[in-house]
C-alpha cells in the first residue's frame, strides 16, 4: 500500500510513511511563547507511534499576531524551547515539521492589547465579535516578512526538519490572498496576481532561510466557502506560483476530504460544515494536485480517521495525509494503525472531563479550549 512507503522530497530528506501528525494548536504554552511539558509530552506521546513527520502546532512569528497562547518563532529567546520541542517530535524518527504562522485580524485582542491588531485592510474578519484591525503600513508588511524568514531561521538553529507556512484557515497570509480580507491597491492587492504577493514573498524568504536541504510546505484553504471570496480557480494559480519556488509539499487544509467545501469563515462546531461529498475527479485535492503536477508533494487533511481513509485521499492525488482529531482522541491512533488494529480505537474523548488530560496527555488548558467548542471533537 502506498501509505507504507517511503516519500523523498525535493530537498532530499526522506518520510519513511505517508503519514503526518496535522498542526494542532493547544493554546496552552506559557505566556511567553515557550512550550511546556504537557506540550511537549502531548507531541512526544502521539508521534511515538511511528508518524512519518510531525507538524507542530503553529508558532507566531511576531507578538502583534498571536490567536491563541500557543508557542513562539518570534525571537532567539524561543530557541531552546523549539529545541525541545523538535526533539520531542522526532524521538521516534518522525521528520519535524514548524509551523509558522501570524493571525493578522484573527489575533486575539487580550493577548496582544486592544489597539495593536493588524491586518492587510481594516475590515473585520465576520467571526462574532471581531473588532477591525487597522491596515498594515508597506514597511510593516515587508517587517512582517522578514519575522517569517527569521522564524524560519530559528528552526533551522533549533533542528528541525523543516517549516510549514499556514496560508490557510483565515490567518494572515490566507487574508492577503483573500479579496474579502484585503482591499489594498499596493504592491500587495488589487489584482489577483497582487494578492498572492504576500503568501510567494513569504515562501521565498522562509526557503531562503532554510537552504536547499530542509523541507518548506505551505498550507492553503482550496477555496473560501463565502460568495465574495477566492476561487478554487484563484488557489490553483496560487499553487502553480508557488509550485515554482522550490517548496517541498504543498498542504490542502479541508474539514473533511471527502467533502467539495472547506469551513467558512464563520463556521459553528455543532453542526457539520454544508457540503457535498465530492466526486474524486472533482476534488479540490485532485484539482490542485493536478497542477502542481508532481512538482512538490500534496499533503490532505480533513476526517481521515483510517488506513483505508489514507488510501482514498492519496486515491484523489495527494501524497501525504495529516491526521489531525483521531490522533488527539487517541494518542496510540498511528502505532494501532500500523498494527492493524483499528477496531480498537479510540473514536472520541470520554464524558468525563477529568480522565481527559492525563490518561490522555492532553495539556489541562488545551481540554478547556476543546470543550469549548461543542461538536469540534467527538465525545465518547
Ligand atoms: C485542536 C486543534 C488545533 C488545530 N490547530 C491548527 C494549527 O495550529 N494550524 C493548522 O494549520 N491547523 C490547525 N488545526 C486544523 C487541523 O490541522 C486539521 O486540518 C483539521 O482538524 C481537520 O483535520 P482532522 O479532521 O484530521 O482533525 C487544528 C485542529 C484542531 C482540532
Amino acid at each position: 500500500m502506498v501509505v507504507w512507503s517511503a516519500l523523498r522530497f525535493n530537498c532530499g530528506r526522506e518520510m519513511a510513511n505517508r503519514f503526518a501528525i496535522a498542526p494542532l494548536t493547544t493554546d496552552a504554552s506559557h505566556e511567553d511563547g515557550t512550550a511546556t511539558d504537557d506540550e511537549l509530552e502531548f507531541v512526544r506521546r502521539r508521534a511515538a507511534g511511528g508518524f512519518g513527520a510531525a507538524i507542530s502546532s503553529a508558532a507566531y512569528v511576531e507578538q502583534d499576531g498571536r490567536s491563541w497562547q500557543g508557542i513562539g518563532a518570534a525571537h532567539d529567546a524561543h530557541l531552546p524551547s523549539l529545541r525541545r520541542l523538535a526533539e520531542a517530535m522526532r524521538a521516534a524518527g518522525a521528520l519535524a515539521i514548524l509551523q509558522i504562522y501570524d493571525g493578522g485580524r484573527i489575533a486575539r485582542p487580550e493577548l496582544i492589547g486592544e489597539q495593536r491588531m493588524r491586518a492587510p485592510s481594516a475590515v473585520a474578519s465576520l467571526r462574532p465579535g471581531a473588532r477591525t484591525p487597522r491596515a498594515m503600513t508597506h514597511e510593516e508588511i515587508v517587517g512582517l516578512i522578514g519575522s517569517f524568514r527569521a522564524a524560519a531561521s530559528l528552526a533551522r538553529k533549533a533542528g528541525f526538519d523543516g517549516v510549514e507556512i499556514h496560508g490557510a484557515n483565515h490567518y494572515a497570509v490566507h487574508q492577503f490572498f483573500s479579496p474579502r480580507a484585503n482591499h489594498r491597491t499596493d504592491h500587495w492587492g488589487g489584482t489577483l496576481s497582487k494578492r498572492m504577493n504576500f503568501a510567494l514573498a513569504v515562501a521565498q524568504a522562509v526557503r531562503d532561510a532554510l537552504g536547499p536541504d530542509l523541507i518548506a510546505g505551505f498550507r492553503v484553504t482550496p477555496f473560501e466557502a463565502e460568495a465574495d471570496g477566492y476561487t478554487l480557480e484563484d488557489a490553483k494559480q496560487l499553487c502553480d506560483e508557488l509550485a515554482r519556488l522550490d517548496l517541498d509539499y504543498i498542504s490542502v487544509s479541508l474539514d473533511d476530504y471527502r467533502m467539495s467545501r472547506p469551513a467558512g469563515e464563520t463556521r459553528v462546531y455543532d453542526r457539520p460544515v454544508e457540503s457535498a461529498h465530492v466526486a474524486v475527479d472533482k476534488s479540490p485535492i485532485t484539482e490542485l494536485a493536478r497542477v502542481i503536477a508532481g512538482r512538490a508533494a500534496v499533503m490532505a487533511s480533513g476526517g481521515i480517521k483510517t488506513c483505508a481513509d489514507a488510501e482514498g485521499a492519496i486515491g484523489m492525488g495527494a501524497d501525504l495525509v495529516a491526521i489531525g482529531r483521531a490522533v488527539v482522541v487517541d494518542p496510540e491512533w498511528m502505532s494501532k494503525v500500523r498494527g492493524s488494529s483499528e477496531a480498537s480505537i479510540l473514536a472520541g474523548l470520554p464524558q468525563d472531563e477529568r480522565e481527559i488530560a492525563g490518561a490522555l496527555s492532553i495539556p489541562p488548558r488545551m481540554v478547556e479550549y476543546l470543550l469549548s467548542r461543542p461538536g469540534w471533537i467527538p465525545r465518547l
